[in-house]
């Protein structure tokens, strides 16, 4: 495995593995004794790097979630995991109330939901602080200050280690991270947003991102992202939920013209390597000259299997103009 540092400053930056490990659905769709076996062999082939939320995954019982953050508080103690191990968590996409969701009724990012949610993640994860606290889509009720300022205080308190941001347009980035160097406070250092090889529309509303969804990582948030040294980019859905493997589930904002063409691209080297289309886009993602980590959920240990050994896999120079330029 080999490993990357998320954060700049050296008092609180992190190595992490170069493939990050989504536990969303860990606890509801998979079963505890499948994921504990996917945890035990990630963390046996060197990954530390585990993703939640504190709303996962509420759509699976029409709850409010919390069921993936306890699951891996189960594992932690019963594995005896300490400081090794990197959890990250988000907060500000709980629905409030059992049978609604984030689009209406989202616990939000005041500085109240902040202090509150983080115990309770603290809680259920059986830490006594988040590695890593990311805020999860944006909320336009509060001003970012107040956000940037939650978070700074958490920090201070050592509750909260490295923060980030996900789903939020890259000028509301750039605006909470402007607030908090002006303050002297800690700003986002990682950025976590859909990220994979095939492109999707950016122009199609849904009913959180009327404008086009903020959640893929796009060519501003690329941009953002190659101008600002310390950040890491946190890609999720890598492998678009299983879409390489199962065409059908390919959601529609993909059904454009250039689709075609990047599949055409990764099929083609993934025959060249002898590589599976999956492992060419993880080591495409992972080995680039963008600091990005791909972070994928998996249901099985024989799906762990073939994303951890894309970690071993180089693409030539060719090889990765070809997958860069196909369009
Ligand atoms: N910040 C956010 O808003 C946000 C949103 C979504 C996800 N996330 C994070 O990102 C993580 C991963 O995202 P994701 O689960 O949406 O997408 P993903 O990693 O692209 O897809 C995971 C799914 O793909 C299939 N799969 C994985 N490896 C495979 C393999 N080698 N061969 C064939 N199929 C394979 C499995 O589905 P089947 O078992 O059904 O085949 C698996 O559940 C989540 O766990 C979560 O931590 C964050």
């Amino acid at each position: 495995m080999k490993y990357r540092t998320i954060g700049a400053d050296p008092a609180t930056r992190r190595e992490v593995s170069v493939l990050a490990l989504g536990a969303m659905l860990f606890g509801s769709r998979t079963d505890e004794e499948t994921s504990f076996a996917v945890l035990d062999r990630y963390v046996e082939a060197g990954g530390n790097f585990i993703d939640t939320s504190d709303n996962y995954a509420f759509w699976e019982d029409g709850g409010q979630g919390g069921q993936s953050e306890e699951l891996l508080g189960r594992w932690r103690r019963s594995r005896g995991v300490g400081d090794e191990i990197v959890f990250a968590t988000k907060l500000g996409a709980r629905p409030l109330a059992p049978g609604t969701s984030y689009v209406d009724n989202a616990e939000g990012l005041s500085a109240k939901v902040i202090r509150e949610s983080a115990e309770r993640s603290r809680e259920r994860l059986g830490v006594a602080k988040l590695d890593l606290l990311y805020t999860h889509i944006e909320d336009h009720r509060v001003p970012l200050q107040e956000t940037v300022e939650g978070f700074a205080e958490l920090v201070a308190e050592g509750t909260v280690g490295l923060l980030g941001v996900s789903n939020h347009a890259a000028w509301r980035v750039e605006r909470a991270r402007a607030l908090a160097a002006a303050a002297g406070l800690p700003g986002y250092e990682v950025l976590q947003y859909a990220h994979s090889h095939l492109r999707p529309r950016t122009d199609v509303p849904d009913p959180l991102f009327p404008d086009g969804s903020l959640g893929h990582a796009g060519a501003d948030l690329l941009s953002y992202l190659r101008a600002e040294p310390g950040l890491t980019l946190v890609a999720y859905s890598p492998l678009l939920k299983g879409a390489y493997t199962h065409p059908d589930r390919l959601p529609a904002d993909f059904d454009h013209a250039g689709t075609p063409a990047r599949l055409k691209a990764l099929t083609e080297v993934a025959k060249e390597t002898g590589a599976t289309v999956n492992q060419v886009v993880l080591s495409w993602q992972a080995g680039g000259d963008l600091p990005i980590i791909p972070l994928v959920g998996t249901s099985s240990v024989a799906q762990l299997e073939e994303n951890l050994a894309a970690m071993d896999l180089e693409l030539t120079g060719e090889q990765r103009a070809r997958l860069d330029s196909a369009h």
